[in-house]
């Protein structure tokens, strides 16, 4: 299942929405799920509803989510994000643009102070010192996600947030050793993979959720700086690079329909000899199926499909044939 924003918390804290929304989707056969984009500071919450990770009141609150997901069988992940200049906005609902002020708005931050849209506020250019802090923040989140009992890390460094921010030439500006070249751009999500790898165990996967495109041709990151980068990733003991794309500028054209993200997986396993994820508008078992089968994905995330359905799992395994154990409550509903 794919980190997808309930836009339900308050604090940051989660409640009986996300114990039944995810519990569900185990009880529904899906293998790993990975919980929505959780802010490992206030900050960097992209709205005030978002799950955070940034105290242990927070992390007793995931013990109760995470142990009923692995008594079904199914192993949690947790994505760890900041939202950097896409932070501070409204739930998606209620239109998701930036809050400009008020108790639900805050000063965003970013490698530079340009805006994502011309409306939004212009974020504060991180010094150094706040950039170590927050790579910091990201240590302290996987500890209490370890210590919550989550199996998986997913970085997220895709759609436009911190991370992304950073390694995107259409967002960073910076003439200091955070900004300008390849390696400039890329060093703070590096230093995030270092700080996370500290406290978490080499024998729990770490994925890294990039956009492998920005859409915008040479003038943005693409597909050669993706690959690029899962090589260096593969090194730092990242397990796999989930290649979702774009969101990070509002001028790209982008060819959306069914596998349109397909191509970026296959890039990346099959140039840089990493795991890839394949995502987006994957709907069907069979076209799940046949992307494995073609050796284009090593793993595919579903998203809405999964909203749509929890017992998605189970109908695919039907479509397809395979032989899946049903929970002994519901056996009696099988074909
Ligand atoms: C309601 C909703 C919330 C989302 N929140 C996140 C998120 O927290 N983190 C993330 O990386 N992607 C997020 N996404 C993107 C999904 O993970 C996924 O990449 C996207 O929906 C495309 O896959 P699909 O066509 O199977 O839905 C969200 C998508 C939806 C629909």
């Amino acid at each position: 299942m794919s980190p997808m924003c309930m836009y339900s918390a308050v604090e940051g804290l989660p409640n009986d929405w996300h114990y039944i929304h995810y519990t569900s989707r185990a009880i529904g056969g899906v293998g790993l799920i990975i919980q929505e984009a959780t802010a490992v500071t206030p900050e960097g919450r992209i709205s005030y509803a978002d799950l955070g990770i940034w105290s242990d009141a927070h992390t007793e609150k995931y013990k109760a989510i995470v142990s009923t997901i692995r008594k079904y069988d199914c192993v949690p992940g947790i994505q760890l994000a900041h939202a950097g200049r896409k932070a501070s906005c409204e739930v998606s609902w209620n239109k998701g643009w930036q809050i400009p002020e008020g108790p639900d708005s805050w000063q965003t931050v970013a490698p530079s102070p340009l805006p994502f849209h011309e409306r939004d506020m212009i974020p504060h250019e991180l010094t150094v010192a706040e950039i170590k802090e927050i790579v910091s923040a990201f240590r302290q989140a996987a500890q209490r996600a370890l210590d919550a009992g989550y199996q998986l890390i997913e970085i997220h460094a895709a759609h436009g947030y911190l991370i992304n921010e950073f390694y995107s030439p259409l967002s960073n500006q910076r003439t200091d050793a955070y900004g300008g070249s390849f390696d400039n751009r890329i060093r703070f999500l590096l230093e995030v993979i270092d700080a996370v790898n500290e406290v978490w165990p080499e024998t729990l996967p770490l994925f890294v959720r990039i956009s492998a495109t920005d859409w915008m041709g040479t003038e943005g990151w693409d597909t050669e700086d993706s690959v690029a980068l899962a090589r260096i990733l593969k090194t730092k003991g990242v397990d796999l690079v989930d290649c979702s794309t774009a969101a990070n500028t509002r001028h790209a054209t982008i060819p959306v329909g069914p596998d349109y993200q397909v191509p970026f997986a296959d890039a990346v396993r099959n140039q840089a000899g990493i795991m890839s994820g394949a995502v987006g508008l994957i709907t069907t078992a069979e076209q799940a199926e046949a992307i494995l089968q073609e050796q284009k994905a090593d793993l595919i995330f579903m998203g809405r499909a999964l909203l749509r359905d929890p017992y998605f799992a189970l109908h695919a395994a039907t479509a397809l044939g395979a032989e899946v154990s049903w929970h002994k409550q519901y056996e009696r509903a099988k074909g």
